[in-house]
């Protein structure tokens, strides 16, 4: 009876062909309607390769518009562009929300040219002055893509991004550093000096939000590589892409392809069904972004989910500070942690904030004092909730 189930299953076809295109890290080929921007980039960065001149670049654009997408394509094409000019110029790309320190960020590039090297203890700028002397004595050249750079600039402050621009301008030896920097909107330049803010200014490069047509378009390009011949119809995939096309964000259309593609394959049908996009939109929220999730600390994500089901629990749209506190302390014991004082749990709810996981706004009189009313977005607080204790429960770190 199990040798014939085993059977069975073993032969049953899935409708993918190659699930790894549908996953956020895979960086597809071709981007399609990015074309002019890719151009623009392209064109910013001729002094780079013809005269060795080092650029600053600003990408941005709401949600899922292809930052990340754009500036991991374009640093392929860059080295290679170098290469066939004979130079050696390499592109390394940073997530600034998850490094978040300035040491973590510039160890991530310490990573690459000095692998094995511990460098505890010295200052970024330090750090950074050996990385440009290591680009000099091997006459190489570098551009760091920065991207969820404006998370980092608000916790941080601008230091770092300068000591980028300025690193190697001293020696009066060719400046061998470019910065591309990536951020969601352009508000955290007011964080900046003149300068820097007026150079970026001049090299923005706006995504737009994408159409129902455009999500259309990389609906299908991407079903031709993850999925067998036949198995996605047109109807399903217009499905989708009006239902992305709402947010503009290509991230989740291609979330709902695969889920819809996954519930296909589970129930074991030779097709995707309108039904199961239908259900796919059904379930999946864009709000909730489990890679942000995923990239929290334990306490960040203990206090998030005191908050997840306070507002369950007690059916409103926002608590106060005092309420969550408590509400923290509870979830703190159930996951055998000791939980932060009150200054702390401030400094958490601000992270959470400036990630755009939770809204606070100041209570007013209401509850005096400096008592916050903090609410989540418009996301179902059961599906964070749940997401949330399916991650505190695989890493029991
Ligand atoms: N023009 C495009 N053609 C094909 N795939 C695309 C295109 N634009 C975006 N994508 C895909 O959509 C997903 C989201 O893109 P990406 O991660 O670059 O967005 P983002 O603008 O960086 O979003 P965020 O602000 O959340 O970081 C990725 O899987 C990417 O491969
Ligand atoms: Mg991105």
């Amino acid at each position: 009876m199990f040798e014939d189930i085993f059977e069975e299953e073993m032969a049953r076809k899935s409708i993918f062909k190659d699930q790894s295109k549908l996953s956020p890290d895979y960086v597809p080929g071709t981007l399609v309607h990015r074309d002019e921007e890719f151009r623009e980039l392209s064109r910013l960065f001729k002094p780079v390769l013809e005269d060795k001149a080092s650029q600053r670049v600003l990408i941005t654009g709401s949600v899922g518009v292809g930052k990340t997408a754009l500036s991991l394509r374009f640093g392929r094409e860059l080295e290679a562009g170098a290469e066939k000019r004979g130079f050696r110029h390499d592109y390394v790309h940073i997530n600034c929300r998850k490094e978040r320190t300035p040491y973590t960020v510039i160890r991530e590039l310490m990573n690459h040219y000095f692998p094995r090297l511990s460098r505890r203890g010295f200052a970024p700028e330090e750090l950074l002055s050996d990385v440009v002397d290591w680009l000099e004595s091997h006459d190489a050249y570098l551009t760091v893509g920065l991207d969820e750079l404006d998370f980092f600039v608000r916790q941080n402050g601008p230091d770092l991004l300068y000591s980028f621009i300025r690193a190697g301008e001293e020696t009066g030896a060719p400046n061998r550093l470019s910065v591309i920097a990536i951020s969601r909107s352009s508000n955290f330049f007011r964080l900046l000096d003149e300068a820097t803010m007026s150079t970026f200014m001049h090299n923005k490069i706006e995504l737009d939000k994408y159409n129902a047509q455009q999500l259309t378009d990389i609906l299908k390009n991407r079903v031709k590589v993850a999925f067998r011949p036949g198995t996605v119809n047109d109807e399903v995939i217009d499905l989708i892409s009006e239902a992305a096309s709402q947010r503009g964000d290509a991230r989740f259309a291609l979330e709902l392809l695969w889920h819809a593609g996954r519930l296909a394959d589970k129930e074991g049908l030779e097709k995707v069904t309108l039904e199961n996009a239908r259900t796919a939109k059904a379930r999946i929220h864009p709000e909730i972004r489990t890679d942000v999730l995923l990239d929290l600390r334990r306490h960040e994500r203990l206090l998030l989910l005191a908050l997840a089901r306070h507002l369950k629990i007690s059916d409103k749209a926002y608590t106060f500070t005092g309420e969550l506190d408590e509400a923290y302390k509870v979830v703190c014991e159930e996951y055998g942690e000791k939980a932060f004082k009150h200054t702390k749990v401030w400094e958490i709810l601000k992270k959470l904030s400036d990630f755009g996981l939770i809204k606070t706004q100041p209570a007013g009189m209401e509850k005096g004092g400096r008592s916050q009313r903090i609410s989540v977005p418009d996301a179902p607080v059961e599906t964070l909730e749940k997401e949330l204790e399916k991650i505190l429960d695989s890493k029991k770190v």
